[in-house]
């Protein structure tokens, strides 16, 4: 299990997200979304969950959805073959943390037996799932499920995406143009924590916040996840059957910094394996990301110089999670 450290590129200097435990809350409600009256909803339903949806993004940047559709079955069964990959042989799972940042499957692991000079104790696998498919041909299923699982999520994150353009007072047709979402870039993260036996001494994974638009996150019921919100972190309970979606860079780009990008961690614990699969959609590669320009004018003028999301990526990807690094190179 034992290999070089910080293989996710992560910060070996930034020790703040080792030291801050005193300041996480846990008994805070975050907003809690029903998918199903955005898609199915009366008129009158669908315009009070845009505005729900409008205020959760601006005020949280995170929340929980609920009756979302996605069939429990294979959120489940795809959880197993990813616990079956991270199983597998090492030889089998071909460390490829290393290479370039845009490899379309990436496995590694920053797991080291001195906890003491290793902060980040992860394994991950992460595939490109859109506009080309890729998967790992081991486990067998591997395929197949990943195939159907990124179709559904895909499909959610659209409806979900034009419900917060509508909040925005955005049209989705435009939007969906200008983003050119149907060639949108989507990459699903299955990661696995292993119980660590210095958990107050390691992270899982640093704070950071993700470059897409938005990220829906599936967790197992171990929980871990943190998320900076008035100052604090806010550690998020696994609610069961939901998905925990955040606003990413792109999001905070794009709506000229109403909506901001949400940082957040994850730690890890002594005791279960924590486990999280993280579908992250953004526009495609070659789209250079602005500020809608409804939302820019004389009193609000851009917040970010564009940027392609393709190279926003492979920056990010290249120089180690840290804070919102790169979206501040942007201002
Ligand atoms: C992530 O931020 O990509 C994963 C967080 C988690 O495992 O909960
Ligand atoms: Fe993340």
């Amino acid at each position: 299990m034992a290999s070089p450290l910080h293989l996710d590129g992560s910060d070996v200097n930034n020790n703040s997200s080792i030291k801050d435990l005193e300041n996480i809350v846990e008994d805070v409600e975050i907003p809690v979304i029903d998918f199903s009256l955005l898609t199915e909803g009366t008129p009158d339903q669908r315009y009070l969950v845009v505005q729900e949806l409008a205020k959760a993004c601006e005020d949280w940047g995170f929340f929980v959805l609920v009756n979302h559709g996605v069939p429990d079955k294979l959120r489940n069964a795809l959880m197993d073959t990813f616990k079956g990959f991270f199983n597998l042989p090492p030889e089998d799972k071909q460390d490829s943390a290393d290479t370039h940042a845009m490899n379309p499957i990436r496995y590694g692991t920053s797991f080291n037996a001195k906890v003491d000079d290793n902060k980040y104790w992860r394994e991950y696998l992460k595939v490109m799932t859109h506009p080309e498919f890729h998967c790992p041909t081991k486990p067998p299923q591997f395929r197949e499920e990943l195939k159907e699982y990124s179709a559904c999520i895909r499909e959610l994150g659209k409806k979900l995406l034009g419900g917060i353009w509508e909040g925005l007072g955005l049209d989705n047709n435009y939007m969906r143009e200008a983003l050119n979402l149907g060639n949108c870039f989507q990459i699903v993260v299955g990661n696995h924590y292993a119980p660590c036996p210095q958990p107050e001494k390691a992270m899982g994974l640093p704070p950071h916040s993700d470059h897409g638009l938005i990220s829906i996150l599936y967790q197992n019921d171990v929980d871990g996840l943190e998320v900076q919100h008035d100052g604090k972190w806010v550690r998020v309970k696994p609610l069961p059957n939901s998905y925990l979606i955040n606003t990413g860079d792109q999001m905070e780009i794009v709506s000229n910094g109403k909506y901001k990008s949400i940082v957040h961690r994850a730690a890890v614990n002594e005791k279960r394996a924590r486990m999280s699969i993280v579908t992250v959609t953004g526009p495609s590669l070659d789209t250079t990301v602005v500020a809608a320009p409804q939302l820019v004018s004389g009193e609000s003028p851009a917040t970010f110089r564009g940027m392609k999301y393709g190279e926003f990526m492979e920056y990010q990807q290249g120089h180690g999670l840290q804070e919102k690094s790169v979206l501040k190179l942007l201002r």
